[in-house]
């Protein structure tokens, strides 16, 4: 079933027209990557999607609802989880905070238990960190926060907007072990990520968008032999 459709959407700010008819569609349990230089429109494409930047144009659906009208804070309701560029933590507050910040909107207490014991299983580290204060963990284990975060507010589908950015290698490797977990137990993905090498490790198809516009999209298995993403995304001449 199709969990996510974006059909031909048109973002401007100003004068300035940001994205030129984007169309895309997630399934139920997909994870789906955007691929893409800096300055492409894919955190406008994000934001578009729950509301945060201003659509002129197209539509987006979720379990085929236009969900166009829809103000921001009425997503995490749906089940719709945006984790947004650059971690945005609440960083005085501890570990376990920043993540019971994230269930808010949950009534019931075994669902926020639960919830909890499954971050633990996809990043352990948090577990043992639950008091540090949440600026003085790494970058990689703040972005293990921004992630579990998400994850407590029980999403049907889940957000992420560039997990791997300015991290390590084998730092990114851990986060995108977390994010096959996380897929493995039936979240719905859409990612962003300029790492095309890790996004396709987790993804089942990928869009490659270049100035506002899909330009490219297949299967994974399509996507690595394509050689314009070889050339470009992969490296490999
Ligand atoms: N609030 C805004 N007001 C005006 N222009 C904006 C705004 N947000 C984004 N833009 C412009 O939209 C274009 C796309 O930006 P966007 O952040 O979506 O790119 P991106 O693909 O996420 O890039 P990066 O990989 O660097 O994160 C850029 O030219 C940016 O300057
Ligand atoms: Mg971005």
């Amino acid at each position: 079933m199709q969990t996510l459709k974006i059909e031909n959407l048109k973002v401007a700010y100003g004068g300035a027209q940001i994205l030129h008819g984007v169309s895309l569609e997630v399934n139920e349990k997909e994870a789906v990557a955007v691929l893409g230089p800096n300055g492409a429109g894919k955190t406008t494409l994000m934001r578009a999607i729950t509301g945060l930047a201003p659509i002129t144009g197209g539509d987006v659906f979720y379990q085929e609802e236009s969900v166009k009208k829809m103000k921001p804070y009425q997503f995490v309701g749906k089940g719709i989880m945006h984790c947004l560029e650059n971690r945005r933590l609440f960083s005085e507050f501890t570990v376990k905070d920043n993540l019971m910040m994230g269930a808010y909107a949950l009534n019931n207490k075994s669902e926020v238990e639960k919830n909890l014991e499954t971050c633990f299983e996809i990043f352990p580290i948090l577990k043992e960190r639950l008091s540090q204060i949440s600026q003085t963990m790494s970058g990689g284990e703040q972005q293990m926060i921004a992630i579990a975060r998400g994850l407590m507010s029980s999403p049907k589908v889940l957000l992420l907007d560039e997990p791997s950015v300015g991290l390590a290698q084998i730092v990114k490797e851990k986060i995108f072990e977390g994010l096959d977990k996380i897929k493995k137990q039936g979240v719905t993905i859409l990612l962003v990520e300029q790492d095309a090498v890790m996004a396709m490790g987790i993804a089942d198809r990928i869009y490659i968008m270049e100035s506002g516009k899909v330009v490219l999209s297949g299967s994974r298995s399509e996507m690595k032999d394509n050689p314009y993403v070889k050339n470009i995304y992969l490296g490999i001449a």
